[in-house]
């Protein structure tokens, strides 16, 4: 622990930052030994931090601010010149704009012709390359990749190495296509690394595209990035890597402003605000004054991102300014009420569970689901739909950034708060269960807010409520119980752990959005109520038979939690106890972690989901 000289300075910084008042429950208030643990725990999770940190992927910035985003460039054309093709396409918009009703011909005419359109590419782990297409080209593109257009499309790179191009999905906030490339090996090992171009055939690569402008910018790093951006009635909301990590401190607020940008015909058009809150990956400023921009305010091409004023540089971008979120328009067009209680998670293949846990929850008070997907390849969507039809509702939003568990909470906290007013943060191997439920013949909608809407004896209002957590062994599962996870496991370790998971009043939410993925920080004059495991508890099927912890336990989701696969922090609480470094099934390992059977959920859910009886007995999610 090297870096632990610089720990009370930085504990302090956060104490400050987040008032410890809010931030620790009262039972750990209350109590020294338990203060210790949890300063242990902070310790712990900064040295986390720190090691990430100095990780290998940290980068040193770039001087490139807004990344000249990949101009259109035309394949198939034997244009020589770049300014050609693109005057060509421009003159072309010019058309559709004046005469209306030419975009179909359009796409149509050129599904073949072109693939270049508008893109800027993100470095991500693991050498994959985030191909961001421009929101003109979605139906185009998709109809070239899914089944009828049959063609293929690739990333070129800088030394002329290609690699396919797969479809990842449209990122639900700026309405732009994503593709994810391989980099090939012999790209890797020359620095700089450029931006790759999309093409159609590698075979025929034209002197257009070989000119274009956009291999020039280099790529733009996973790590140092304005990823995300959510508009509220009174600010933007930037989500932004690699600025507040650098001494694991936040920098104050007049470090940065957001600059807004639009270019139209040529023209560049800019406007800041000033940063008025800076924590996490997390920043807010005020809407910009768009008269600048000329009289279309809703102009979905104004790049935002965060300048760093010292540096006189801003972090390169890929998200986009809109003036109001999609939700809040939505929810005025329709005069919805705000559901009392709805749930979010990050998920990544957890299809097949995902019946199970969204029925418990219907059943028990839960009115809506918001799943932040990270490129799952299970059928999450069928399964979805699924459930919708079924009278579910269930939300998914794609959510490709990396090791951004926390930022993924905070983005929700705001985006979810025109439609709901508690969320309950937690995963999909997480039931909660109150010990009073056993003897309810039916499950009830009232069930869950029992636990959230209790008189406080105090005049503060309870604006969260978190509950401990009994992790579940394999209980001699081999392979996934198709009853379903609650009917599987049965068996956990003796001690509720220390983690927690939290429901959250939204309106509670400190304005920092600062959160540690479990809990958030609070407003002044709110509550952090603490159940005990006799209230209610998380029934935690954390150690599942292995077939299912061994895909599990591959991706790692939080910022600040290394990957299990890395010996860096051998003794971490979250690290599986008699677990090695590599994922190849412990002896035993179907009895581990059994020390305390614990039929209760397991009872409770076959009376109130069990259809049929005795050997054609079925729970209502199997299929
Ligand atoms: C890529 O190929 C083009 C011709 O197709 C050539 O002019 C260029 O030099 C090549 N670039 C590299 C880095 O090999
Ligand atoms: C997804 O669905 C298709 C057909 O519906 C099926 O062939 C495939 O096995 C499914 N994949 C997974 C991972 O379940
Ligand atoms: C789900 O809830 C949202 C927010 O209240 C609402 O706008 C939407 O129509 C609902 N969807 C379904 C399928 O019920
Ligand atoms: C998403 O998955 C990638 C691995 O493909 C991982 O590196 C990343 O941390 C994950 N992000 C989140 C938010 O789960
Ligand atoms: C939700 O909206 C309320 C009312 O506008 C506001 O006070 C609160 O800070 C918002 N919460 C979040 C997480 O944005
Ligand atoms: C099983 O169900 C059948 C009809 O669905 C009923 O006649 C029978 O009594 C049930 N048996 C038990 C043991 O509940």
């Amino acid at each position: 622990m090297k870096k632990s000289s610089s720990a009370p300075k930085i504990l302090y910084l956060v104490y400050q930052k987040m008032s410890l008042s809010n931030v620790l429950p009262e039972t750990v208030r209350r109590r020294g030994r338990t203060t210790k643990v949890f300063f242990v725990f902070l310790t712990l999770f900064f040295f986390t931090f720190f090691s990430l940190l100095f990780s290998r992927f940290a980068i040193q910035g770039t001087d490139l601010g807004f990344l000249p985003a990949n101009p259109v460039t035309r394949i198939k054309s034997p244009d020589s010149s770049f300014n050609k093709a693109l005057r060509v396409v421009e003159e072309e918009e010019e058309k559709e704009e004046n005469g209306g009703g030419g975009r179909s011909r359009r796409v149509a005419s050129s599904v073949r012709e072109f693939v270049g359109y508008e893109t800027v590419s993100v470095l991500m782990p693991a050498w994959e390359v985030l191909v961001i297409v421009s929101p003109e080209a979605p139906t185009l593109l998709k109809a070239s990749v899914g089944g009828d257009g049959g063609g293929r499309i690739y990333c070129l790179f800088s030394n002329n190495r290609t690699s396919e191009a797969r479809f990842a999905g449209v990122l639900p906030f700026t309405d732009r296509t994503a593709f994810k490339c391989e980099m090939p090996m012999s790209t890797r090992r020359r620095q700089p690394f450029f931006q790759p171009v999309l093409i159609e055939n590698p075979a025929v690569v034209s002197s257009s595209v070989q000119e274009s402008p956009a291999k020039k910018a280099e790529l733009i790093r996973f790590n140092h990035l304005v990823y995300e951006s959510l508009s509220t009635a009174n600010d933007v909301v930037l989500f932004v890597k690699g600025v507040n990590n650098r001494q694991g401190i936040n920098w104050p607020p007049d470090q940065f402003r957001c600059v807004f940008d639009l270019e139209t015909s040529g023209k560049k058009h800019t406007v800041k605000t000033a940063v008025t809150s800076s924590v996490q990956e997390v920043f807010r400023c005020p809407h910009p004054d768009l008269t600048a921009f000329g009289p279309s305010t809703t102009n979905p091409n104004i790049k935002v991102s965060l300048e760093i004023v010292t540096e006189k540089r801003a972090v390169p971008s890929v998200a986009y300014y809109f003036t109001t979120s999609p939700a809040t328009t939505r929810m005025i067009a329709n005069q919805e009420p705000k559901k009392l209680l709805c749930a979010c998670t990050m998920v990544y293949n957890v299809a097949k569970y995902l019946r199970e846990w969204v029925t418990y929850y219907s059943k028990i008070g839960v009115e809506r689901f918001i799943l932040y997907d990270n490129d799952s390849d299970d059928n999450l969507t069928e399964v979805v739909n699924d459930l919708n039809r079924d009278g579910f509702n269930v939300t998914t939003l794609l959510w490709l950034w990396p090791k951004t568990q926390e930022a993924g909470f905070s983005h929700n906290a705001v985006f979810s708060n025109d439609t709901c007013r508690w969320m309950m943060y937690l995963d999909v191997d997480e039931f909660v269960f109150a010990p009073s439920w056993i003897d309810a013949p039916q499950p009830s909608h009232r069930m869950l807010r029992s636990l959230f809407f209790h008189k406080s004896p105090s005049s503060a209002v309870v604006g969260q409520v978190s509950f401990r957590c009994n992790d579940f062994g394999p209980s001699d599962q081999e392979n996934h119980p198709s009853e379903g996870v609650t009917q599987g496991y049965t068996c956990h370790r003796w001690v509720a752990q220390q983690r927690h998971k939290s429901i959250v009043l939204l309106d509670a939410v400190d304005d920092s959005l600062v959160n540690v993925v479990h809990h958030f920080g609070l407003k002044k004059g709110y509550r952090w109520k603490h159940l005990g495991v006799e209230s209610a508890v998380v029934n935690h099927y954390k150690y599942q038979a292995w077939s299912e912890f061994k895909a599990k336990f591959r991706r790692r989701v939080s910022a600040y939690v290394v990957d299990w696969t890395e010996s860096v922090n051998p003794k971490s609480k979250d690290r599986t106890p008699g677990l090695g470094f590599e994922p190849i099934e412990p002896k035993g390992w179907s009895k581990m972690f059994c020390d305390i059977r614990d039929h209760r959920l397991k009872s409770l859910t076959k009376k109130w989901f069990a259809t049929g009886n005795g050997t054609k007995s079925k729970m209502v999610w199997q299929t």
